[in-house]
């Protein structure tokens, strides 16, 4: 880059001056040698673009620099500087300063100041006499930047950001001077966004997702160019955990993983910008189950839903990432027919409902499941040979009161389950015993 502009700047200039009639052999201007030996060419004329002379400055250029338009060519090239090139002040940018007080102020207040100006060289973007393009610029634009910055290589990657194919590059960066690196025009989001509009709204939802608080959004995409789809820095299933590798190491540990977790598709739950959901959840939580776990869904027209499954609250008992307990809950549950009950082995269950449930053998208040006194949740539970919950209930939805389940896979059958309730108590019709009922306040016989 440093290489590639005083060899720019020959250019332009043997460029523009070989109509001059004081070119060398080379081509290359030798100026004057002296005060007086500029005097004498100037040969006490008041303009430099009268008659002949100089024609080439008389509205040559769509937008000529007012100065030159005017004639004041003295402000630039006077006699009082020779013998340095053209008469013109060594120090070229304290030249323009003169009357562009106000982008001097930016380059002097500025933290990030632009290489050829530090070096103090205005022209090298803009022709001091005038232009075919605005702002006196030498290039258009959209070739100004790439005349110095290998921007070749952006149109190699896959994934070219719109502005930049443009050569609009001075939307983000300042050609002059800036207060943030890279002499961006502004920090963090808010670069993005002006262009971005729908995202405005976005930042103001109840979770932003910190980096775009931050760092901005090029932490995550590349503004320029690149290789991934969006310009992601990095792909989709490894991009989350450049900072979330916590994350990576905690699924890595579980038993049973979450399939989508596992392969690092994090932002088929999470949104990595905002969300009104907390965690930044791309919707509610047994929607986006839903909408991977299709069949499930004909769990909402059941007419008896768990409470947490009604509310939609899947995770109250799965963790969405993974778990060392089977169909990744995050408590113990048995899943067999039969099972020996054990303190703890109900954790799952035992964290909205009291374990009295079925542990008090005796109980007039606990459960309605009982016969008289007898706690029947207990009877069949509390036992070497228990049955599990799930022998009785679908944990999330069924068409049948108490969320007792329709039938249950006994080996290769599925046996029919039929129940209702009574007023104080219920019937009961299975393949394990014969028809039974309860009563609660004047207990069944059932042997009769
Ligand atoms: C705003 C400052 C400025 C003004 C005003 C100005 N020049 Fe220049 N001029 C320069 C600079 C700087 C260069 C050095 C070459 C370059 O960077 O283009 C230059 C170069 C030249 C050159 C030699 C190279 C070329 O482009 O031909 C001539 C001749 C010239 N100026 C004539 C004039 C005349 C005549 C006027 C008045 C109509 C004028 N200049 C007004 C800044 C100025
Ligand atoms: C004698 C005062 C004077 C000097 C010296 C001067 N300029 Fe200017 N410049 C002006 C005026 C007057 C304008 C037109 C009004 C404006 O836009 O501020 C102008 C306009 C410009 C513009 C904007 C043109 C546009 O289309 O908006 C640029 C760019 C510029 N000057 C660059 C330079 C550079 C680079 C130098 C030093 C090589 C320089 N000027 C030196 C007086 C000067
Ligand atoms: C790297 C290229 C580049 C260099 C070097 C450069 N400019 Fe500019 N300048 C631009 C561009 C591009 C614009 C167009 C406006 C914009 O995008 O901000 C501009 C706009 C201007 C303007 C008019 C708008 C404004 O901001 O007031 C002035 C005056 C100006 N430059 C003066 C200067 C002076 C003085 C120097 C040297 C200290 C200089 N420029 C060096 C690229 C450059
Ligand atoms: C005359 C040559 C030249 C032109 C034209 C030029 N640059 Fe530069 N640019 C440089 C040099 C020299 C550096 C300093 C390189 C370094 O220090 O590593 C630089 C550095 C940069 C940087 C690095 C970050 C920083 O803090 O400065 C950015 C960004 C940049 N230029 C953007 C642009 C943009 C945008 C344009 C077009 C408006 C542009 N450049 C036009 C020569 C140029
Ligand atoms: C959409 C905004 C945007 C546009 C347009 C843009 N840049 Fe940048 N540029 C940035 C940001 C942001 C950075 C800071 C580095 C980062 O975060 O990756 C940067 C950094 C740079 C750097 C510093 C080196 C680097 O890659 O880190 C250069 C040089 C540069 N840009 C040149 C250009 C040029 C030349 C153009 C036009 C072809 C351009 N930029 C267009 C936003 C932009
Ligand atoms: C000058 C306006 C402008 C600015 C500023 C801007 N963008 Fe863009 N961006 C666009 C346009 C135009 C598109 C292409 C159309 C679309 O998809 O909306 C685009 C597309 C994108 C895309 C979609 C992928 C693609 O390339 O099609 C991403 C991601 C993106 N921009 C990120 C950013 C980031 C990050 C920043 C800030 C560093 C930024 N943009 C600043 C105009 C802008
Ligand atoms: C934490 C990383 C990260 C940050 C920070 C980030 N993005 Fe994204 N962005 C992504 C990912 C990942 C996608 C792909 C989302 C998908 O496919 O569902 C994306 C998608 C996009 C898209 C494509 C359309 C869409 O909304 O899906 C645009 C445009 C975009 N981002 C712009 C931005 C802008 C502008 C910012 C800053 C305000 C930003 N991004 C900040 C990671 C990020
Ligand atoms: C540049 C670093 C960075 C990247 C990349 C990143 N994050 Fe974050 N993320 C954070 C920070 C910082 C926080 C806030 C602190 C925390 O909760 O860990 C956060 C918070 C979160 C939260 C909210 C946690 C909570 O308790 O509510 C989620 C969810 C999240 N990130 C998901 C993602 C996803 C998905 C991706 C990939 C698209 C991603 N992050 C990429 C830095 C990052
Ligand atoms: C199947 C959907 C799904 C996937 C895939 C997923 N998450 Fe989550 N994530 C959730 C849900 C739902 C929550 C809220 C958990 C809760 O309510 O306790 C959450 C919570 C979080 C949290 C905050 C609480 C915590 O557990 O630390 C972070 C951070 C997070 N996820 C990051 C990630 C990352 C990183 C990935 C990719 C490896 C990922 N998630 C993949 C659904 C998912
Ligand atoms: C991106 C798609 C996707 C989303 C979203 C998703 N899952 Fe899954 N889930 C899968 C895949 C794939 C499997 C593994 C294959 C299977 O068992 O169907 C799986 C398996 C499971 C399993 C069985 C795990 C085991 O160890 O046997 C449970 C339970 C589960 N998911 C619950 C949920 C819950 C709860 C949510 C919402 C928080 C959810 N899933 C969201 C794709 C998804
Ligand atoms: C009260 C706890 C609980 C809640 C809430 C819950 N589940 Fe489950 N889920 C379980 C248990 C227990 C199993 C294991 C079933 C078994 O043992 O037969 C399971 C199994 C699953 C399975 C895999 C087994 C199968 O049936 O294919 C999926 C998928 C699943 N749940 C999705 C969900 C979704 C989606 C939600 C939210 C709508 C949800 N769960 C809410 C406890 C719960
Ligand atoms: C996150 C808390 C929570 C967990 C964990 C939980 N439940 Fe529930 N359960 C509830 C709530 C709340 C109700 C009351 C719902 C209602 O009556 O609408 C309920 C009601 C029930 C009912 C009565 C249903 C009816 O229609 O009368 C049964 C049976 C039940 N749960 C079984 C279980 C089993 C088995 C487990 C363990 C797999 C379990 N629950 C785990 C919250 C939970
Ligand atoms: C033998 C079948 C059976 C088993 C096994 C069973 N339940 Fe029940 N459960 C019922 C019946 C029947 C009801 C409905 C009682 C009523 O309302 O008359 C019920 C009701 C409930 C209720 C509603 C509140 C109450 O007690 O009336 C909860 C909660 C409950 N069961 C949880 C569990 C849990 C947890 C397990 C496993 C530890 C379990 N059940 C095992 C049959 C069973």
């Amino acid at each position: 880059m440093k290489a590639a502009f005083p060899f720019l700047i020959i250019l332009l200039i043997t460029g523009s001056v070989h109509s001059s009639n004081l070119e060398n052999e080379k081509g290359v201007t030798a100026g004057f040698k002296s005060a007086t030996d500029f005097t004498s060419h100037t040969n006490g004329s008041v303009t430099c673009t009268s008659g002949q002379c100089h024609s080439e400055f008389k509205a040559r250029e769509k937008n000529m620099h007012e100065p030159a338009a005017s004639g004041m060519c003295s402000e630039c090239h006077s006699a009082g500087a020779y013998p340095n090139r053209f008469g013109l002040d060594q120090n070229e940018r304290m030249t323009c300063a003169r009357c562009h007080k106000q982008v001097e102020q930016i380059i002097k207040s500025g933290m990030f100041v632009h290489g050829p100006i530090k070096n103090g060289d205005c022209t090298s973007c803009h022709d001091p006499h005038g232009s075919m393009q605005p702002f006196l610029l030498r290039t258009p634009y959209n070739k100004l930047c790439a005349s110095c910055h290998k921007t070749a290589g952006f149109n190699a990657r896959s994934f070219l950001h719109e502005p930049v194919k443009d050569g609009n590059c001075g939307i983000c960066h300042d050609p002059h001077a800036s207060d943030y690196e890279s002499r961006l025009v502004d920090t963090g989001a808010n670069l993005c966004i002006t262009c971005h509009e729908d995202m405005i709204t976005g930042m103001t939802k109840n979770f932003v997702h910190e980096p775009l608080l931050k760092s901005g959004c090029s932490v995550c995409h590349d503004p320029h160019e690149g290789d991934n789809k969006l310009r992601l820095k990095a792909a989709p299933d490894r991009l989350c955990y450049k900072c979330h590798a916590n994350k990576k190491i905690e699924v890595g540990q579980y038993i049973h993983k979450h399939d989508p977790a596992a392969r690092g598709l994090c932002i088929e739950c999470h949104s990595p910008h905002y969300s009104d959901n907390k965690h930044l959840l791309k919707d509610r939580v047994d929607s986006i189950c839903y909408g991977c776990h299709k069949k499930k869904s004909a769990w909402k027209d059941r007419r008896y839903k768990h409470g947490p499954v009604a509310q939609g609250n899947c995770t109250a008992c799965h963790n969405p990432h993974g778990s060392d307990n089977a169909f990744i809950l995050r408590l113990a549950f048995p899943h067999n027919f039969y099972s020996e009950y054990k303190q703890n082995k109900y954790d799952l269950c035992f964290r909205c409902h009291i374990e009295g449930l079925v542990t008090a053998e005796k109980t007039k208040t606990i459960t309605e499941f009982r016969n008289g006194e007898t706690n029947l949740h207990s009877l069949h539970v509390m036992q070497k040979k228990g049955r599990t919950c799930r022998a009785c209930h679908n944990v999330h939805a069924s068409d049948q009161e108490g969320r007792i389940r329709d039938s249950f896979p006994y080996g290769a059958i599925e046996m029919p389950l039929e129940f209702y309730k009574t007023k104080t108590g219920g019937f009961c019709a299975t393949g394990c015993h014969k028809p039974m009922t309860y009563d609660r306040l004047h207990a069944v016989d059932n042997s009769r």
